[in-house]
């Protein structure tokens, strides 16, 4: 069923789990998350960012969810716009019938972010939608990293606390050394968890990771041996996603883990058999190694029988 984002956060953050917040560029990802959910007894976030919508086409995006929705009913499900860059994408996504909206002005000045945030929520919340901002920006931070430059780019609590109360913003991600993509530590993996605590224990409300993926060694090593490059890649282990869980984290976003995962059964049904050509042989396999790959993350994350 299709629900608002703050419906299933709501029961996360009280039961201190986390809901994996999967994108989706067609229906082949798509509906993979709903077998994925379905197969664990799990709710899920499904996000297109405004690329993903370009892409599909927003009636198109909005048309597959709900026709999936309907075909689990059991398993409660949000739409949610990923990375809003203003007010007007905002709004065109509620229109269409996303349940759940990020607006990310996080790259503007406090008062800006607040500003844009708070006219987002006004109209958002009149039409039962949830949003998400983010405050900090999102980068991987290193071990030789002074406090100055840490307190530069990450999330400020005492911000994030005022930031909460002006806005009344449904969820916060708050940036704590995880960046998007493939590549997200040089050295060793690193979050700032104390930072993390000091945010949840000043705003209680549901917090989002973004730059989420892991790359599990099975996936890496699928990718790789299909002659594919992914050298110095490094995701998030899963023993930072179990903290980060405990620390007050209850959405989770995740892309490049489904993308490589995907394409790597692509590359091996495209070298084993130069002379295939039929779709559904290509994405016969990248669906089910998807799947695995998201039962998985749903057992690490605390979501798998929460429905
Ligand atoms: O946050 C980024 C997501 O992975 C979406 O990426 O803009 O390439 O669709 P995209
Ligand atoms: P990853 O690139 O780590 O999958 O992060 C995705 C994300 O944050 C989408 O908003
Ligand atoms: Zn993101």
């Amino acid at each position: 069923m299709l629900v608002s984002g703050s419906e299933i956060l709501s029961k996360a953050n009280i039961e201190n789990y986390g809901v994996g917040a999967f994108n989706f560029v067609n229906y082949e990802m798509l509906s993979t998350i709903f077998e994925a959910a379905d197969k664990k007894s799990s709710p899920i976030i499904v996000q297109a960012s405004e690329g993903a919508i370009k892409y599909m086409g927003i009636d198109m995006a909005v048309g597959m969810v709900k026709i999936l929705a309907n075909r689990y009913p059991h398993i409660p499900v949000a739409l949610h716009l990923d990375h809003g860059t203003s007010f007007e994408s905002c709004i065109k996504a509620i229109r269409a019938g996303f349940t759940s909206v990020m607006i990310d002005a996080s790259h503007h000045p406090f008062a800006e972010n607040l500003h844009e945030t708070k006219r987002v929520v006004e109209v958002a919340h009149n039409a039962g939608v949830s949003v998400e901002a983010e405050l900090g920006r999102l980068m991987g931070i290193e071990d030789n990293i002074s406090v100055d430059e840490k307190d530069a780019c990450l999330v400020n609590p005492k911000e994030a606390e005022e930031f909460v109360r002006e806005s009344n913003v449904d969820f916060l991600a708050p940036a704590i050394g995880t960046s998007h993509g493939a590549f997200k530590f040089k050295g060793e993996p690193k979050l700032d968890f104390e930072r993390l605590i000091e945010v949840k224990k000043l705003t209680k409300i549901p917090l989002v990771l973004h730059g989420a993926s892991a790359i599990p060694d099975n996936v890496r090593e699928a990718f790789l041996n299909t002659g594919g490059d992914l050298k110095g890649s490094k995701g998030v282990p899963f023993d930072f996603l179990k903290e980060a869980v405990r620390g007050g984290i209850n959405k989770i976003n995740t892309d490049t883990d489904l993308r490589i995962a995907f394409m790597s059964q692509v590359r091996k049904v495209a070298n084993e058999n130069a002379s295939e050509f039929d779709l559904r042989k290509f994405f016969t396999p990248a669906k089910d190694f998807m799947k695995e790959v998201i039962a998985e993350r749903m057992e690490i994350l605390g979501s798998a029988g929460k429905i």
